[in-house]
């Protein structure tokens, strides 16, 4: 094991401050925010599009953009507001470029690359799942925490995303390799879809763990068989140890499925549509009024059952790789069960494990503009050709 400093050495004297605008429009999302060197949360505004797409159940793309199109002047102003800066007094902007809604990337991307050529501000592209794992080391710093033990392990758990990185840090630049991934569904998505299936609410992440909390985690026993099948996608070509830290969560959704057929939850979900639907924006105390003992004791056996996974694999992984020091972030860090669970786990392993605030766990442009600092130090700044890539990787 070997300690780096994560701010101090080579970001010290490299610059005076530097402030950068972060752009973040990936989802459903708009956000801004204005962080100081790679440290200092400034501001940072989320206009979050929940209102519109719940009555869906989930993101709707073409409402996703109108919505980003619409709120993106404003969220920019107010965290420049904010901040107390204008386009004239920050040093950079940074953007989402991927990955992402393709049209909800393109109107960040779009709005950015024109707000730099206007303010004649270096642009800095950045990849969303890097600024999840810059949202931990941005709030450690302003912590006053300058060191990470590496070997650093990192799991991005989000909506969209379900992946192992093992991160590296050499002079002012990191360097990411994915050493585990989803083979099919996020494991943030199979929240959604469970709470949709149960009529729970959107987003359902937040739904479900405030309901686990009701109910058993032992009444429904579900069994997380060895990943079998192949993966489709032949750019991801890993050797059989790496094939131990993949990740499904497909399986379990249609397990929660079935178990509502064999128990003819169907009635109980209906009467639970109508007590809500009815609510022009139902709250967790809601929706647990309109649950019955069953449904809560499958949420929470459903709730375990992903952390356990979760949890598993990353430690297996973890220990594999002498990992020292885990970074947990993404929208499903902010479970609660995840949280307590990973800290008396981890520790157990002999692993530390940080978490972004809960706020920086979900969507937002700070982690952007924490992600974006190194590479203003090494001057990376986009071209006017760059564009969105809503299937970029890291890693
Ligand atoms: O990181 P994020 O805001 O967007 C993506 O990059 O995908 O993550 C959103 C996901 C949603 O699936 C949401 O249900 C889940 O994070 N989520 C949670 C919690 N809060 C948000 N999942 C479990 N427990 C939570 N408390
Ligand atoms: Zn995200």
């Amino acid at each position: 094991m070997y300690f780096l400093t994560c701010n101090s050495a080579p970001y010290n004297g490299a610059v005076s401050d530097a402030y950068i605008l972060g752009i973040e429009s990936s989802c459903d999302e708009t956000a801004a925010a204005v962080v100081r060197s790679g440290e200092e949360l400034i501001s940072n505004v989320v206009y979050s599009q929940i209102a519109t797409h719940q009555p869906y159940g989930g993101v709707v793309p073409e409402l996703a953009s109108r919505e980003h199109l619409r709120a993106i002047v404003p969220v920019v102003r107010k965290a420049l507001e904010d901040a107390g800066k204008t386009y004239d007094t920050i040093d950079a902007i940074a953007v989402t470029q991927g990955p992402g809604l393709a049209g909800a990337l393109l109107v960040g991307v779009g709005f950015a690359k024109a707000l730099a050529f206007a303010a004649g501000k270096p642009l800095i592209a950045v990849n969303h799942l890097e600024g999840h794992i810059h949202a931990v080391l941005l709030e450690e710093r302003q912590r006053g925490r300058h060191d990470l033990e590496f070997p650093v392990l990192a799991l991005v758990v989000s909506g969209g995303h379900t992946h192992l990185y093992l991160a590296e840090r050499k002079e002012t630049s990191w360097t990411y390799r994915n050493i585990g991934h989803t083979r099919d569904d996020a494991a943030g998505e199979a929240f959604d879809k469970v709470a949709k299936l149960l009529e729970l609410g959107y987003p359902g992440g937040p739904s479900i763990d405030f309901l686990a909390q009701h109910g058993n985690p032992l009444a429904v026993k579900f069994p997380f068989a060895q990943i079998k099948h192949r993966d489709r996608n032949p750019k991801n070509r890993h050797t059989a140890d790496e094939r131990r830290t993949d990740f499904s969560y497909s399986g379990i959704k249609t397990a929660v499925l079935r178990y509502v057929e064999v128990h003819n939850m169907f009635a109980s979900i209906h009467r639970r549509r109508e007590a809500t639907s009815f609510l022009a924006k139902p709250t967790s105390q809601d929706y647990l009024a309109a649950c019955d003992r069953q449904t809560l004791d499958l949420v929470a056996s459903f709730q375990r059952a992903v952390v356990d996974d979760l949890i598993s694999k990353t430690l297996t992984a973890a220990i594999d790789y002498g990992v020292a020091t885990l970074l947990v972030t993404g929208g499903v860090a902010a479970n609660s069960e995840l949280r307590s669970t990973f800290e008396v786990r981890a520790a157990e392993a002999g692993v530390e494990v940080l978490f972004p605030s809960r706020k920086l766990s979900t969507d937002n442009a700070a982690m952007i503009a924490a992600a974006a600092f190194p590479r203003y130090l090494a001057k990376e700044f986009a071209t006017a050709e760059v564009s969105s890539e809503p299937a970029l990787r890291l890693g």
